[in-house]
């Protein structure tokens, strides 16, 4: 079996739909709006001038928003179908940014230490089989002194969807549609690993990184999984209540290379 087509497949399929979904909003983004949300834009340091390497980074909104905060962008994102869609928009804006079309862990062992920032987010790490490699991967691209930020789905909410929180060498495979509202019932096969919070932590840990904040949040800023419930005071926030009580939905870590 080899992932890494099955999953380029899958999530070139999803690109041409996401493309046209009000989840990913591209007029919005288009006509000025940053597709981050509260979340990152909340935790992230100042980013004017530095050089930043966005992993799996999708059609590159977040990147090109990232670029318009004062980043110097670089993507990487396995789909070659979302290579091009985020190259056509960088030109369209004329918003300067590099995008390369790689699997992140072979991206991660030729990389030099390059970058200020490593920036990744949300329904990254079950694509990966090894946190250890991703982890070096991350420490290879920094500077010394270089920062990582990741904002993630929690584990728990993949426990809440029948899948394992702990992680197994061997992977789910299964089809499975896409999670934007105009997914037209079409299926891709997807293959993923669940990792834990502490996976991560370790890695980056092991990797030689310093872990410098953890935080957990009690909603998704995506309304992307079966049962959430819209905050009543903050309608960008979603909630799983457990017995009335809000489940963990997000993490992020920030740590910084020596
Ligand atoms: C849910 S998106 C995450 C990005 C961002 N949260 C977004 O929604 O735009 C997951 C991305 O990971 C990419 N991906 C999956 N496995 C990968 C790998 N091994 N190397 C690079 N990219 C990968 C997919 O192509 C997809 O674009």
């Amino acid at each position: 079996m080899d992932y890494l087509e099955l999953n380029k497949a899958a999530w070139n399929q999803r690109t041409q739909i996401h493309i046209h979904s009000k989840f990913y909003d591209v007029a919005g983004f288009v006509s000025g709006q940053s597709s981050l949300t509260e979340i990152e834009l909340g935790e992230l340091p100042p980013l004017q001038n530095k050089r930043l390497l966005h992993l799996q980074c999708h059609f590159g909104l977040d990147t090109l928003s990232l670029a318009r905060m004062g980043a110097i962008v670089t993507g990487v994102d396995l789909s070659d179908a979302a290579i091009e869609k985020a190259n056509e928009l960088s030109k369209e804006l004329a918003i300067e940014a590099d995008f390369v079309c790689q699997d992140i862990l072979a991206f991660g062992q030729t990389v030099q230490s390059q970058f200020d920032v490593v920036f990744t987010s949300f329904g990254v790490l079950c694509w990966l089989p090894d946190l250890s490699a991703w982890a070096n991967t991350i420490a290879n691209s920094l500077v010394s002194g270089g920062q990582f930020y990741i904002a993630e789905f929690h584990p728990f909410a993949d426990v809440i969807q029948g899948y394992s929180y702990f992680h197994s060498i061997q992977p789910d495979i299964e089809k499975e549609g896409t999670y934007t509202e105009n997914c037209s019932g079409d299926l891709q096969t997807v293959v993923t690993w669940p990792h834990t919070l502490s996976d991560a932590i370790n890695a980056l840990i092991k990797a030689g990184l310093i872990i410098t904040s953890v935080n957990e949040y009690d909603f998704s800023p995506y309304n992307c999984f079966k049962g959430l419930k819209r905050n009543k005071t903050n309608p960008n926030r979603f909630q799983l209540l457990y017995h009335n009580k809000p489940l963990p939905l997000v993490y992020s870590i920030c740590a910084v290379k020596e």
